[in-house]
């Protein structure tokens, strides 16, 4: 299958993708792990991309499709694949449409995760993540079995820099204004599904499999 997710932040993209990946056996193509992995090596892509990032601003559509149009090219990604936080922006998704009509094929779903601004602050402040596997917890709604550890290696734990308060703000005003569009994009081609994203995880999980069924 070849897979879509958008929602804004804290909405439970980066949680269900292993899921999905493991019982669909696609490739996961995360745009923000992959820029955050950037940034950390230092690369010329990474550094490029730091600035806004920190503020809580879209990377610039070049950088981020070129990274898209490279990673697609893995053979694992050739028979469906998993995009979370791509596209945003609606010139990434005519792009994405380009690249995808060159090989022939089509994105068959995308998953919106639908949840109120409301209940995302305390989501993405409780937030703490395992950085080399990234598997995420949250302190109240998803905690390690040993607090700030992590659960199968028993290394810390760690928050990402724009997880505060204040660049939540810039994020979910970019979600707003740059990836609802996307939303209707997909909408017009009649492949969006809603999901209720603000039920507990294992539901939200429930709700994909039906959708995916
Ligand atoms: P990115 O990494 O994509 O961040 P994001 O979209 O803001 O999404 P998050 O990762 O914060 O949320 P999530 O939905 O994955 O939540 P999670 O499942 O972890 O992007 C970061 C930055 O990179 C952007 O700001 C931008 O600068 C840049 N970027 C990336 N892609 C780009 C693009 N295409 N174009 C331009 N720029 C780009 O859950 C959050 C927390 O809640 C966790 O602690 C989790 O345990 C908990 N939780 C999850 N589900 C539930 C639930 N159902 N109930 C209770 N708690 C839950
Ligand atoms: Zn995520």
């Amino acid at each position: 299958k070849r897979l879509i997710l958008i929602g804004p932040p804290g909405s439970g993209k980066g949680t269900q993708s292993p899921i999905i990946k493991d019982e669909y056996c696609l490739c996961h193509l995360a745009t923000g792990d992959m820029l955050r992995a950037a940034v950390a090596a230092k690369t010329p892509l990474g550094v490029k991309a730091k600035e806004a990032m920190d503020k809580g601003e879209l990377v610039s559509d070049d950088l981020v499709v070129g990274i898209i149009d490279e990673a697609m090219k893995k053979p694992s990604c050739q028979k469906g694949f998993i995009l979370d936080g791509f596209p945003r922006t609606v010139v990434q998704a005519q792009k994405l449409d380009e690249m995808l009509d060159k090989q022939g094929v089509k994105v068959d779903k995308v998953l919106n995760f639908a949840i109120d601004d409301a209940v995302l602050e305390e989501r993405i402040t409780g937030r703490w993540i395992h950085p080399s596997s990234g598997r995420t917890y949250h302190t109240k709604f998803a905690p390690p079995k040993v607090a700030g550890a992590d659960d199968v290696t028993g290394e810390p734990l760690i928050q990402r820099k724009d997880d505060t308060a204040a660049v939540l703000k810039s994020r979910l005003e970019a979600f707003h204004r740059q990836t609802e569009p996307v939303i209707d994009y997909y909408s017009k081609k009649g492949i969006v599904a809603n999901l209720h994203a603000e039920k507990p995880p294992k539901e939200v999980t429930v709700e994909v499999e039906k959708v995916l069924s």
